[in-house]
């Protein structure tokens, strides 16, 4: 099918950076090494000794189809995703109608299958009643459960207490929370109301959406995920002293694993007086400390995985006043820029940045042959130029919500082509839909 050459790169991978070319043939890396020379019918690409990624695995996406498409869409947002290193996605549940059956995931497969540019899967959302289809979650290929035990967009909310416990026992695949304690989220929220009436500030949002809120409902998840020995990945961790429920150390053996998302390693409540309700999301950005500690659980492995929880929503339904504004950010059009920002600031180095990107969520979802630049995966790339930066521009935002939180912010760092299954599908601004993603398998 294509067969090239990608020549003067420098590879990061499995701890390792090194200059290398790598050939792709059929869409599969089929050769990583030095001076590897051009055959007469391949085309090459020069990278001029900028840095090659195995694409990033995004475990938690809102993409919003199908019900809620004035927001977005498979097609539009994994649009946007590409552009920002993103080759593949594990989308939420909550749209409209939830995906919470057999039949639901069979039609979003159907319509990714039709308008995906990067590689999919769907989690299967349980609900208060849907236990028998969490049951056989294994035969959908899924790429998880997803349980809200915290209420969030689209009130998918588990909160029966039998419910949850059955889940947890019944389960055969891994089990992806969304914890925050509701009844203290509402205790708050009354207070406020009390003393704020229809004029809380958006900095309330992370003593509403608390930090006792957090750890309360993580520490339920992982009661529950230790009685019946289930396989526990606690999604957007915000908190330090969530961070102490969980061991450091490579994921590979841990049945309880960590991730955060890429907007906690960068706001934290300063960043409310600037950007308001633009930046409220469930959990809520918290400290700075919380931020500096997750910097700190992401290199000692507490953290395995980073995510972007893209949530896109429209300007106007972020600009309604604080306790009715959207919460949620789009987030996968600048994942890797934003990423590398920790990077530049000397936090985070390019292997840790791999793995907790692509290496880790392949492993610890069990994604076939993807998440590595080895011989034999599918070529799933994204080269990044650490040297050129760019300021973040509403003209230039892929995602049908039009806006970005980083709006005349400036990255250290852009994305310059992204690959997907041996397909150029963005180089340089420009998007090559002609092929679309696959579906993604899943071995375990
Ligand atoms: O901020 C959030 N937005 N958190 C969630 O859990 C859901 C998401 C959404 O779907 O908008």
């Amino acid at each position: 099918m294509f067969s090239h050459l990608i020549v003067n790169a420098r590879l990061v991978n499995e701890g390792r950076v090194f200059e290398a070319d790598l050939r792709v043939r059929n869409g599969v890396i089929a050769e990583i090494g030095r001076a590897l020379g051009a055959r007469p019918d391949e085309q090459v690409f020069d990278a001029a000794g900028r840095t090659l990624l195995p694409g990033m695995i995004d475990d938690q996406v809102h993409f919003r189809e199908p019900g809620l498409t004035h927001k977005g869409d498979i097609g539009t947002e994994s649009r946007a995703a590409i552009a920002g290193g993103i080759t593949s996605y594990m989308e939420m549940p909550n749209t409209s109608p939830w995906t919470g059956s057999m039949e639901m995931i069979g039609q979003k497969c159907a319509r990714a299958a039709q308008s995906s540019l990067g590689n999919y899967a769907f989690y299967l959302g349980a609900t208060n009643d849907n236990l028998a289809d969490v049951a056989r979650a294994d035969e959908y290929g899924v790429a998880g459960i997803k349980v809200f035990m915290g209420a969030s967009t689209g009130n998918m909310l588990v909160d029966d207490p039998d419910v949850l416990d059955a889940i947890f026992r019944d389960a055969p695949c891994l089990i992806a929370t969304h914890c925050e304690d509701t009844p203290t989220i509402h205790a708050n929220l009354a207070r406020f109301r009390e003393r704020h009436g229809e004029e809380i500030p958006p900095d309330a949002h992370p003593d509403i959406r608390s930090r006792e809120a957090c750890l309360k409902s993580t520490l339920l998840a992982i009661e529950l995920a230790k009685r019946h020995d289930a396989r526990l990945h606690v999604l957007h961790i915000s908190t330090a002293e969530e961070l102490e429920l969980f061991a450091p150390g490579p994921p590979d053996g841990k049945r309880i694993t960590a991730e955060t998302c890429l907007h906690f390693l960068h706001f934290c409540r300063e960043d409310y007086a600037r950007k308001g309700n633009l930046i409220k999301c469930n959990p809520a950005l918290k400290e700075a400390s919380d931020r500096a500690a997750l910097w700190q659980a992401v290199n000692d492995g507490r953290i395995d995985v980073l995510a972007t929880d893209h949530a896109p929503h429209l300007l106007a339904e972020k600009s309604a006043r604080y306790d009715r504004a959207a919460a949620g950010l789009p987030l996968v059009q600048y994942a890797l820029p934003l990423v590398l920002e920790r990077y530049h600031d000397g936090i985070l180095d390019l292997s840790r940045i791999v793995e907790k990107i692509a290496h880790a969520p392949a492993r610890i979802f069990g994604v076939r042959n993807r998440g590595y630049l080895r011989e034999g995966y599918q070529a799933d790339l994204v080269l990044v130029d650490l040297e050129r930066g760019r300021v973040v521009r509403r003209e230039d935002v892929l995602s049908r919500c039009g806006w970005s939180p980083f709006e005349g912010d400036r990255f250290r760092s852009t994305v310059a082509a992204t690959w997907v299954n041996g397909h150029l599908a963005y180089r340089d601004g420009q998007i090559d839909d002609r092929i679309l993603g696959q579906r993604l398998e899943f071995a375990r």
